[in-house]
């Protein structure tokens, strides 16, 4: 088959940029690299790029392919293949110059000290299965960038080192070997920078959780050494324990938040026996700061036959506190919700960051509990035909914790595309981060802001009417900065578009 490859090019003796589209015999299952060396071969074109293994263990073949950093020798070319250098300083071509990196590394002495070193120390011990366990897979590192690359906050601040050195300071601090700890450096070279976005975690070849099991990690043996955190996290943990939430409530409708007025006053309609028992996971900040979002996913369900319990007995997932690595009262947190969620066949999620807590945070805990975001029940549910139209043109938002926390994209935009009046566009860049999570909103609130600008900028490029989210804190950076920037685009929770459908 044949098929068209396009190559961003770099002529360092013209300092010029250009992209050139070669065609290509692509056979079956073939590689990124071995593409690049079919375009040398037909057309002389001597497209400078790196490589060495060829089986994905040396790093050296790292290049950004449709905007993603991937190993050109294990991913498959695709016809109309974007290829580009990694988001470093170009060289020629595909090259970029890994030695600032290297030099970092010399610079942080991100070594392990030597045996010889030892001399006056008891013999390091080696590392057997179970001390291994404590690291995980922190050493699989190959040094190939891709995850520097696709870091968003490297591109609004020098005061973050990155993830690439952030996993080198954990390993080097939970290495049973290494006896010092590098949680001060760690601190002083931006760990508090990190948006828990998982870009990291999802870029890493050698799939290496990055963020959430070495930054995270390393905010945990932070907080244990009192070198964390930082104070406005300090006040998040205070306020769990003292009311079971991150927040305090401020609607005028709801002073003592939504769940105690649901219980109070809602009818509860019957439903038929066939029904899942459902049970829905209001979060922080749906219960406290944005209400209404409650009140429509309630009516949605029941104007689709479901009926749903929202227990009183439900606290704060913890998740701001696991992102902040105050992780002592979170065994406290985890029980009161199995206990509360437990004999429930659904949990219901309609916060991102939630949804991927008790998902993926909570099994770490011991906890089990068969929890869907709104999005996934209602994907196969809804029925289009009994809504209104609503005539309106949007473009949509991944929440991190829901794109690559709970691997959660097509079904908002199939209910979106789906809906009768609603003009769909994709915005550029729509998975990329919008600074709101990771405590970076209430610790490090100009880098949320830089963030959420360059989000808005490219929902600004479209001729749309709203940007639709699924996430409270998406909801509200970006609205925030949409506020600053006298912007005529609002944010709109896909909840109050889909209730307003079904008036
Ligand atoms: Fe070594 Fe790709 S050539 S990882």
């Amino acid at each position: 088959m044949i098929i068209t490859v396009n190559v961003k090019r770099y002529d360092p003796v013209e300092d010029k940029h250009y992209m050139e589209s070669y065609e290509i015999e692509k056979t079956e299952k073939m590689k990124v690299l071995d593409a690049l060396q079919q375009i040398n071969d037909k057309y002389d074109a001597n497209i400078a790029f790196r490589f060495s293994c060829r089986a994905g263990q040396c790093g050296s073949c790292a290049i950004k392919i449709n905007d993603k950093a991937k190993l050109a020798c294990k991913a498959e070319i695709e016809d109309n293949d974007t290829l580009a250098p990694l988001d470093l300083e170009v060289l020629k071509d595909l090259v970029v110059d890994r030695e600032p990196l290297n030099d970092k590394v010399r610079d942080y002495n991100l070594y392990m000290i030597s045996e010889d070193s030892y001399s006056d120390m008891e013999k390091p011990s080696v590392i057997n299965p179970e001390t291994y366990e404590k690291i995980g897979n922190l050493s699989d590192c190959i040094d190939c960038y891709s995850c520097i690359s696709m870091c968003p906050v490297l591109t609004k601040t020098d005061d973050y080192v990155g993830p690439y050195f952030m996993r080198f300071l954990s390993e080097l601090t939970f290495d049973p070997r290494e006896d010092a700890s590098k949680t001060d450096e760690a601190v002083d070279l931006g760990m508090y920078y990190c948006t828990s976005c998982g870009q990291c975690s999802v870029t890493c070849p050698k799939e290496i959780d990055i963020y959430g099991k070495a930054i995270e990690k390393l905010r945990e043996q932070a907080c244990r050494e009192k070198q964390g955190p930082l104070k406005e996290h300090k006040l998040i943990r205070d306020s769990v324990i003292t009311t079971g939430r991150s927040i305090n409530p401020k609607s005028e409708k709801y002073p003592e938040g939504f769940i105690k007025a649901y219980n109070e006053n809602h009818k509860k309609p019957e439903t038929s026996d066939d029904k899942p028992k459902i049970a829905f996971f209001t979060g922080c900040m749906i219960d406290y700061r944005l209400p209404w979002i409650a009140e429509y996913t309630i009516n949605i369900l029941e104007k689709l036959g479901y009926s749903v319990d929202v227990p009183e007995t439900q606290v704060c997932c913890g998740s701001p506190l696991l992102r902040t690595g105050q992780t002592d009262i979170i065994p406290e947190l985890v029980e009161k919700n199995y206990e509360t969620f437990k004999d429930y066949d659904i949990v219901l999620t309609v916060c991102a960051g939630c949804g991927s807590t008790l998902k993926k945070n909570y099994p770490e805990y011991g906890v089990n509990l068969n929890v869907m975001d709104i999005t996934e029940f209602l994907d196969d549910k809804l029925n289009y035909d009994d809504m209104k139209e609503v005539d309106v043109k949007v473009t949509y938002h991944d929440p991190c914790h829901l794109v690559r926390g709970q691997g959660i994209s097509q079904q908002p935009r199939n209910i979106l595309k789906n809906m009768k009046g609603v003009e769909f566009i994709e915005m550029k860049n729509a998975d990329k981060c919008c600074g709101a999570g990771g405590g970076v909103k209430s610790g490090m609130p100009q880098l949320a802001e830089e963030l959420a600008d360059e989000k808005v900028e490219n929902i600004e490029a479209l001729d749309v009417d709203y940007v639709v989210t699924v996430c409270p804190f998406c909801e509200r950076n970006i609205q925030d900065s949409i506020d600053k920037k006298e912007s005529d685009k609002s944010v709109i929770n896909l909840m109050e578009l889909l209730n307003e459908a079904y008036q």
